[in-house]
């Protein structure tokens, strides 16, 4: 069985449409491995601009955009918000819901993130749902119960079969911008419990979603992250606004055979 494979690109309130269009260059040289795809993230003001630059270069189908936040609400009286069917106008794909950053910056609950995935579900977006555990959590052995928690109320919400159309990352909070990254075989180990929390639901659907392992992950680093076997692809933070560090990621994907 073969798993899609993703590598992402989250820019977070970083960029700007000269890096857009470099990037998109730059990608379209990039000889991808059979089942990956790449999927670029920048701020919402930049999402159109990627559209017509792909356009513009004829951009390979399997790059394609993402956003980096979506409301759960479908449109009205939301000042700052940006709707599901705004981001789908724009030429967006998948959406990044709960990231650490959202979390705990926006106090963005596992709730409110479960209802951001059914939403943006019902629009054909893709989620890629962020989970994570703190420095403190992983130190109190506390780990697999806060990656639960967090997975708990979306399974609740939209039901284990969804899960076929949704991607996960993995990202602890204390490797995300730290240089730390979590070494290969403490990223599998956490990535082997999500599909086996996953698989206690539904088997099938366990094997079937790719996770994502996220937190400073770079050139140097990504291709034994990428060699575990239940390590799908990356959400790549800082490398991701450099373009030539960014394709050798994409490179180096080989998706799970
Ligand atoms: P860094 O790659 O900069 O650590 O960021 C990871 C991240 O938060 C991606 O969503």
């Amino acid at each position: 069985m073969k798993r899609q494979s993703i590598i992402a690109a989250n820019w977070k309130m970083n960029g700007s449409l000269s890096l857009i269009s470099e990037m998109v260059s730059g990608l379209n040289q990039v000889q991808l491995a059979d089942n990956v795809n790449v999927v670029v993230c920048p701020s919402f003001p930049f999402l159109t601009a990627f559209t017509y630059a792909a356009q513009d270069e004829n951009l390979q189908s399997r790059i394609q955009l993402g956003a980096q936040n979506v409301s759960e609400h479908q449109s009205g009286a939301y000042t700052g918000e940006v709707s599901t069917q705004m981001l789908k106008e724009s030429g967006v794909n998948y959406v990044i819901i709960g990231h650490s950053e959202r979390r705990s910056y926006y106090n963005e609950t596992s709730t409110l993130v479960a209802q951001k995935v059914a939403v943006a579900l019902e629009a054909d977006l893709t989620p890629i749902i962020c989970i994570g555990e703190s420095e403190s959590e992983r130190e109190s052995g506390q780990t697999n119960q806060v990656l639960s928690a967090q997975l708990q109320p979306v399974i609740d919400e939209i039901g284990i079969e969804k899960f076929l159309d949704v991607v996960i990352a993995y990202e602890p909070v204390w490797a995300i911008g730290t240089g730390k990254t979590a070494s290969p075989e403490m990223a599998q180990e956490t990535h082997q419990f999500i599909r086996e929390f996953l698989a206690m639901k539904q088997t099938d659907v366990a094997n079937k979603v790719p996770l994502l392992y996220g937190g400073s992950m770079n050139a140097a680093n990504c291709e034994q992250l990428l060699a575990q076997a239940d390590i799908d692809g990356g959400l790549i933070g800082g490398a991701s606004l450099k373009v030539d560090e960014f394709k050798v990621i994409c490179s180096t994907a080989k998706g799970y055979q």
